[in-house]
């Protein structure tokens, strides 16, 4: 069996103000996959995230990495973008972040060039490189972090909310990045609020609940299909799910969860009509 990238046990995390955040919660993540951490606002989403990049030691419980591993000797290999991008960048400049962390790699400045030229590119950011960061728009501060958390090339990705707030255009900038990122066999984890962005970027869900425990563990189809646990852990179905539910004609198990999926169904019910 190979090992997990990430294999959090029985975690519990207490914020200063004794807030539990997170109660007893196991995650294992296995090498190449693409698992969601969805929840409700407040759920405890972004602090299971940070625990599993080893920001946050947990109050009990365990998280190793790569097989049993210290964060201390693994944490080039992964990379972490917290939900404000302002965490993120820190820099006098933006192309200053972006050479951040390849510095720290210690690339050679050719290396760094091409690396920040690349995705500078990639995430439409040259006409942003020299500007301080906390002068840039909401939508492009996420572009340069999510950049950022690119340039070490990590094996694995913690992204948090990666595409709230950002245009279509945007979007499908970011989703296209993490399907590359797929297609590399990076692991990435993304929390989200949004079970409509979930077949997109996950695998693999795993729903937790209003007090910081993990309420399900599963595809998308039976995650996003248990309407009763996403009720109650205060989320609503997919839209297609809630769409499809309301149509006659598509049994409640067959219902489509993810675009692809709604296109067959339509495709389907049009051609026996
Ligand atoms: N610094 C903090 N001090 C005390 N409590 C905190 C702190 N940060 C978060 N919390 C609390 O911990 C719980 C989980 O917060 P967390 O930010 O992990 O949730 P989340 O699922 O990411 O929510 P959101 O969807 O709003 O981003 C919440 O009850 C929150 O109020
Ligand atoms: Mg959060």
């Amino acid at each position: 069996m190979t090992d997990p990238v990430v294999d959090a046990r029985d975690v519990t995390y207490r914020h200063p103000d004794g807030t539990v955040a997170v109660d007893g919660a196991s995650l294992r993540v296995d090498p190449g996959t693409r698992v969601a951490l969805l929840g409700a606002n407040g759920a405890g989403k972004s602090t299971l995230l940070q625990l599993l990049g080893g920001l946050h030691d947990p109050d009990e419980g365990s998280v190793r990495w790569f097989g049993d591993r210290d964060v201390d000797t693994v944490r080039d290999r992964l990379a972490v973008l917290l939900q404000d991008a302002d965490d993120y960048l820190f820099n006098p400049t933006v192309r200053e972040d972006l050479e951040y962390g390849p510095r720290q790699l210690r690339l050679s400045t050719a290396e760094i060039d091409d690396r920040v030229t690349e995705l500078a590119a990639r995430f439409d950011l040259e006409h942003l490189l020299d500007r301080p960061p906390f002068r840039l728009s909401g939508g492009e501060k996420r572009r340069a972090a999510f950049a950022a958390a690119l340039s070490t090339e990590p094996e694995v990705l913690l992204l948090d909310e990666p595409v709230s707030h950002l245009d279509a255009q945007n979007r499908r900038r970011i989703l296209d990045a993490l399907d590359d990122l797929a297609a590399d066999g990076v692991t990435t984890v993304v929390a989200t609020p949004d079970p409509d962005l979930v077949p997109a970027v996950a695998d693999r869900v795993c729903l937790l609940g209003p007090d910081g425990r993990v309420v399900a563990d599963g595809t998308p189809r039976e995650v996003l299909t248990d309407r009763e646990r996403l009720r109650t852990a205060g989320l609503r179905p997919p839209t297609l799910v809630r769409l499809f539910d309301d149509l006659d004609g598509v049994d409640g198990d067959d219902v489509p969860v993810s675009m692809p999926e709604a296109e067959t169904t339509l495709r389907a019910l049009l051609d026996d009509g």
